[in-house]
């Protein structure tokens, strides 16, 4: 049977080469499936405000959001390393609401880790959470939580002092503990400069072929949605939105023609259900 990750293993799978498959995924079926396929490390993402509850961006996703997902998640996928999002706002709320918010995903959730978006300004945050037995992954480049900061979803570290900047916090995250970093929009010489210069995985996602590791959206893989849009650094494995459309159309088709339920799907009336149905009904009278 597949044992779940642990810590020394996926940092072992950085020195040993290996490199890292991380999904996200926001129920139980996606968890199950993630699982049977051979995902390493899910992350329940607070994409599941994009991708799952339908908003804009991932600010308005609750820790109830990421509480209740994780839950279902934990059940599907319960042989895999599941690492929960702190949503928006519910980190740098000074020690104490951190820690408490985070203790709740773990304990609540299930989950076996955490992941905060941000750099050098977190250290105390990560060394408080480590420091209380609750590891956490780093995430840095862009970071979708402070999206209307940053000014829209593009490319980071671009220039040499952002290139610097996103150095140092990676050095940053590590110091204080951190056992991962996700890096998210970042160019491909940046993000292999990163991983060599840390001992900890870096996977990344739109951030080229040099990292540890990557990881996609359960649901840009799959082009599970409609209307999904194209992104450069997506590769889409199947088209599960279209497939979906099509068959509810062909179901609609067949309730409205009357081509569904056919005889197969019917449960006729034999002479021991008349008899049962009576007994119910009539207490047996209509014998
Ligand atoms: O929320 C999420 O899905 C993420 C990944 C894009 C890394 O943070």
């Amino acid at each position: 049977m597949k044992q779940a990750l642990t810590l020394p293993r996926l940092k072992a799978m950085k020195s040993q080469k290996k490199l890292i498959a991380m999904l996200t995924a926001y129920d139980h079926p996606s968890a199950m499936l993630s699982e049977e396929a051979g995902v390493d490390v899910i992350l329940v993402g607070d994409s599941l405000g994009n991708v799952v509850l339908g908003y804009d961006t991932t600010v308005p996703v609750t820790l109830d959001d990421m509480i209740y997902h994780t839950r279902a998640v934990v059940r599907g996928a319960p042989h895999t390393f599941i690492v929960t999002d702190m949503p928006f706002a519910t980190y740098r709320l000074g020690p104490e609401g951190t820690l408490r918010n985070a203790a709740r995903i773990m304990r609540e959730g299930g989950a076996h880790a955490v992941k905060l978006e941000g750099g050098s300004e977190l250290s105390e945050e990560i060394r408080l959470l480590t420091s209380a037995g609750i590891p956490v992954m780093g995430h840095i480049g862009l970071t979708p939580q402070s999206v209307y900061q940053i000014g829209g979803y593009k490319v980071q570290g671009k220039s040499n002092e952002e290139a610097e900047k996103l150095l140092q916090d990676a050095k940053a995250l590590e110091q204080a503990g951190a056992f991962a970093i996700v890096l998210e929009l970042v160019t491909e010489e940046l993000a292999t400069a990163v991983t060599h210069s840390i001992g900890i995985p870096t996977i990344g996602i739109g951030a080229g072929r040099g990292c540890d590791g990557q990881v996609l959206v359960y649901h840009d893989l799959l082009r599970y949605g409609s209307g999904i849009r194209d992104k450069k650094f997506v590769r889409s494995y199947a088209n599960v939105g279209d497939t979906i459309r099509s068959a509810i159309t062909a179901y609609v088709d067949e309730v409205k023609t009357k081509a569904f339920p056919e005889e197969k799907h019917v449960f006729p009336l034999d002479n021991i259900s008349v008899q049962n149905i009576s007994t119910k009904l009539y207490g047996g009278e209509g014998k």
